[in-house]
C-alpha cells in the first residue's frame, strides 16, 4: 500500500519504514552539508589527475559498521559530513536465478528473486543510527543501486534484480529517510547522479553498459519545478528518457558514482563524475575508478586499484565516496556482500612519479 497514495508535492513524500536505533540523535547533520559540486569537486577532479598506476595508496581507516542484523550487500555510500555515512543495501532473500540454456523469456535471463532495499545511516564511527526499508513487501523493484547526494536529497534507483527490466527513481530525504517517486524507467538501473543545474537525472544500467539522461521536471519562470508529479512506482507509465548512449568504456563496470562538477574547468566545462567498479577478465577482477563526462560517458581519467580485502575482494567492487583531508584525497570503499569494513585510503602525494608501462 505504500505505493499507492497520490499526494501533492508538498506532502507527497512518503514516511520511511524506519528502526531508529538511537531516536535522539539526528540522522543528518544541520544543516546538510554542501554537495561534491559546490564544495571540494574541482579539488578532486585536480587531485585525480596526480594519480597513476605506482601511486601508493595509504590505508587510513577501517570502520567496522555495526551489523543491521542480516547479510547485505552495500550498493552506494554517500558521506554527509565527518561523522555520518548512508550505505544503500540489498538485503537478498530469495536469489534470482538463471533461467539456463541462454533462456531469454520476457527480455531477460533470470527469476526476479525477493529482496529488501534499504538505506542504513552510520555514525564516523560506524555506529548504526538507522535503518529504513525503502521497498515493501513483494515489490519487484527491490534492488538499490548507487547513491548520490545533491545536497538536498539522496538519489537511487530500484530496480528488478535483473538485466533489460523495470526501475524506479526516488529521491530520499537524508533528515528522515522519507521518499520520493520521480520516475518509472523501462530498464534496469544501478548508479546515478543528479545534475542539479539541468535538472537532469544520469543512470547507468545493467553493468553500466547505458547511460540515460531523464528530465524529471521543467523549471518555472522562478527555476521552480512546475510540472514535478511524483507517481506511484506500480502505475505510473515509464519515462522517455532525453538521450541513451552507450559506455564506450569497457575498461570497468561502474557500480557508484558521485557527481563532482557540474561543469569543470579542467574538461571543457563539461559535467564530470567519479565512478568506481570492476571487471571480471576471466578468473581475475580488474578494479578501478574513473572520472567520466556524465553526459557522454566518455572516461576523461582512469586509474587502476587493485587495493583488496584479505579474503581476496576487490575494494572497487560497490560503493565509493571520496573526500578531500589536508589536501589530500581520500577514497572510501566498501567492498562484497558481507564485508562490513568501510576502508578509507589516502593517495600519497609522494608517489613515484610513473614514466609508463616499460620499454618500447
Ligand atoms: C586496515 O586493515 C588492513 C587489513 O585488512 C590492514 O592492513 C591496515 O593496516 C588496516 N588499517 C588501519 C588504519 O588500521
Ligand atoms: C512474462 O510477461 C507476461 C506478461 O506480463 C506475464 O504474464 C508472464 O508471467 C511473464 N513470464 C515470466 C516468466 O515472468
Ligand atoms: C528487453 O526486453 C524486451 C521485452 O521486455 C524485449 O522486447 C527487448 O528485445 C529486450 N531487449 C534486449 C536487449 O534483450
Ligand atoms: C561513536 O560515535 C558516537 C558519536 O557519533 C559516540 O556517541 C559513540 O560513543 C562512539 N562509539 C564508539 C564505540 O566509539
Ligand atoms: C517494513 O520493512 C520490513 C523489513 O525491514 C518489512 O518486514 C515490513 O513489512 C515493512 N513494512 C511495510 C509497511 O512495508
Ligand atoms: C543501449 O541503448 C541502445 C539505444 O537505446 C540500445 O539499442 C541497446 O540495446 C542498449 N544496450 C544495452 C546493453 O543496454
Amino acid at each position: 500500500m505504500r505505493f499507492l497514495t497520490i499526494l501533492p508535492l508538498a506532502t507527497c513524500a512518503l514516511a520511511a519504514n524506519i528502526t531508529r536505533f538511537a531516536p535522539s540523535v539526528p540522522l543528518a547533520p544541520s544543516p546538510l552539508p554542501l554537495p561534491h559540486t559546490r564544495s571540494d569537486g574541482e579539488a578532486i577532479i585536480s587531485l585525480f589527475e596526480t594519480l597513476g598506476r605506482t601511486t601508493i595508496w595509504r590505508s587510513i581507516a577501517n570502520i567496522t559498521l555495526q551489523s543491521p542484523g542480516y547479510t547485505y550487500e552495500p550498493e552506494g555510500i554517500v558521506r554527509l559530513g565527518s561523522d555520518r555515512y548512508v550505505v544503500s543495501a540489498g538485503d537478498w532473500t530469495v536469489p534470482a536465478t538463471s533461467y539456463g540454456n541462454g533462456l531469454i523469456i520476457n527480455g531477460t535471463d533470470r527469476t526476479a528473486g525477493e529482496g529488501f532495499a534499504h538505506f542504513l545511516v552510520y555514525t564516523g564511527n560506524g555506529t548504526l543510527l538507522a535503518d529504513a526499508t525503502l521497498t515493501a513487501p513483494g515489490e519487484i523493484e527491490y534492488h538499490t543501486g548507487g547513491i548520490d547526494f545533491d545536497g538536498k536529497y539522496i538519489w537511487t534507483t530500484l530496480a528488478q534484480y535483473r538485466p533489460n527490466s523495470t526501475a524506479h527513481i526516488v529521491r530520499v530525504k537524508p533528515t528522515d529517510l522519507s521518499q520520493e517517486t520521480v520516475l518509472r524507467v523501462l530498464d534496469h538501473q544501478g548508479a546515478i547522479v543528479h545534475n542539479t543545474a539541468k535538472q537532469t537525472l544520469h543512470t547507468l544500467n545493467w553493468g553500466s553498459r547505458n547511460a540515460s539522461t531523464f528530465a524529471y521536471s521543467q523549471s518555472g519562470q522562478h527555476g521552480r519545478p512546475k510540472h514535478y508529479k511524483p507517481k506511484p512506482s506500480n502505475v505510473s507509465p515509464f519515462a522517455s528518457s532525453i538521450a541513451t548512449v552507450r559506455n564506450p568504456s569497457y575498461f570497468i563496470d561502474y557500480q557508484d558514482c558521485k557527481l563532482l562538477s557540474l561543469a569543470s574547468p579542467s574538461y571543457n566545462y563539461r559535467p564530470i563524475m567519479l565512478c568506481s567498479g570492476i571487471a571480471t577478465l576471466g578468473t581475475y577482477y580488474l578494479g578501478g575508478i574513473a572520472l567520466v563526462d556524465v553526459e557522454t560517458m566518455v572516461p576523461v581519467a582512469e586509474v587502476p586499484i587493485t587495493l583488496r580485502t584479505d579474503a581476496g575482494v576487490p575494494l572497487t567492487v560497490n560503493p565509493v565516496e571520496v573526500s578531500v583531508v589536508n589536501g589530500k584525497l581520500r577514497m572510501y570503499w566498501l567492498p562484497g556482500i558481507g564485508e562490513t569494513v568501510l576502508r578509507v585510503f589516502e593517495a600519497d602525494p609522494r608517489s613515484p612519479f610513473e614514466f609508463g608501462g616499460g620499454p618500447q
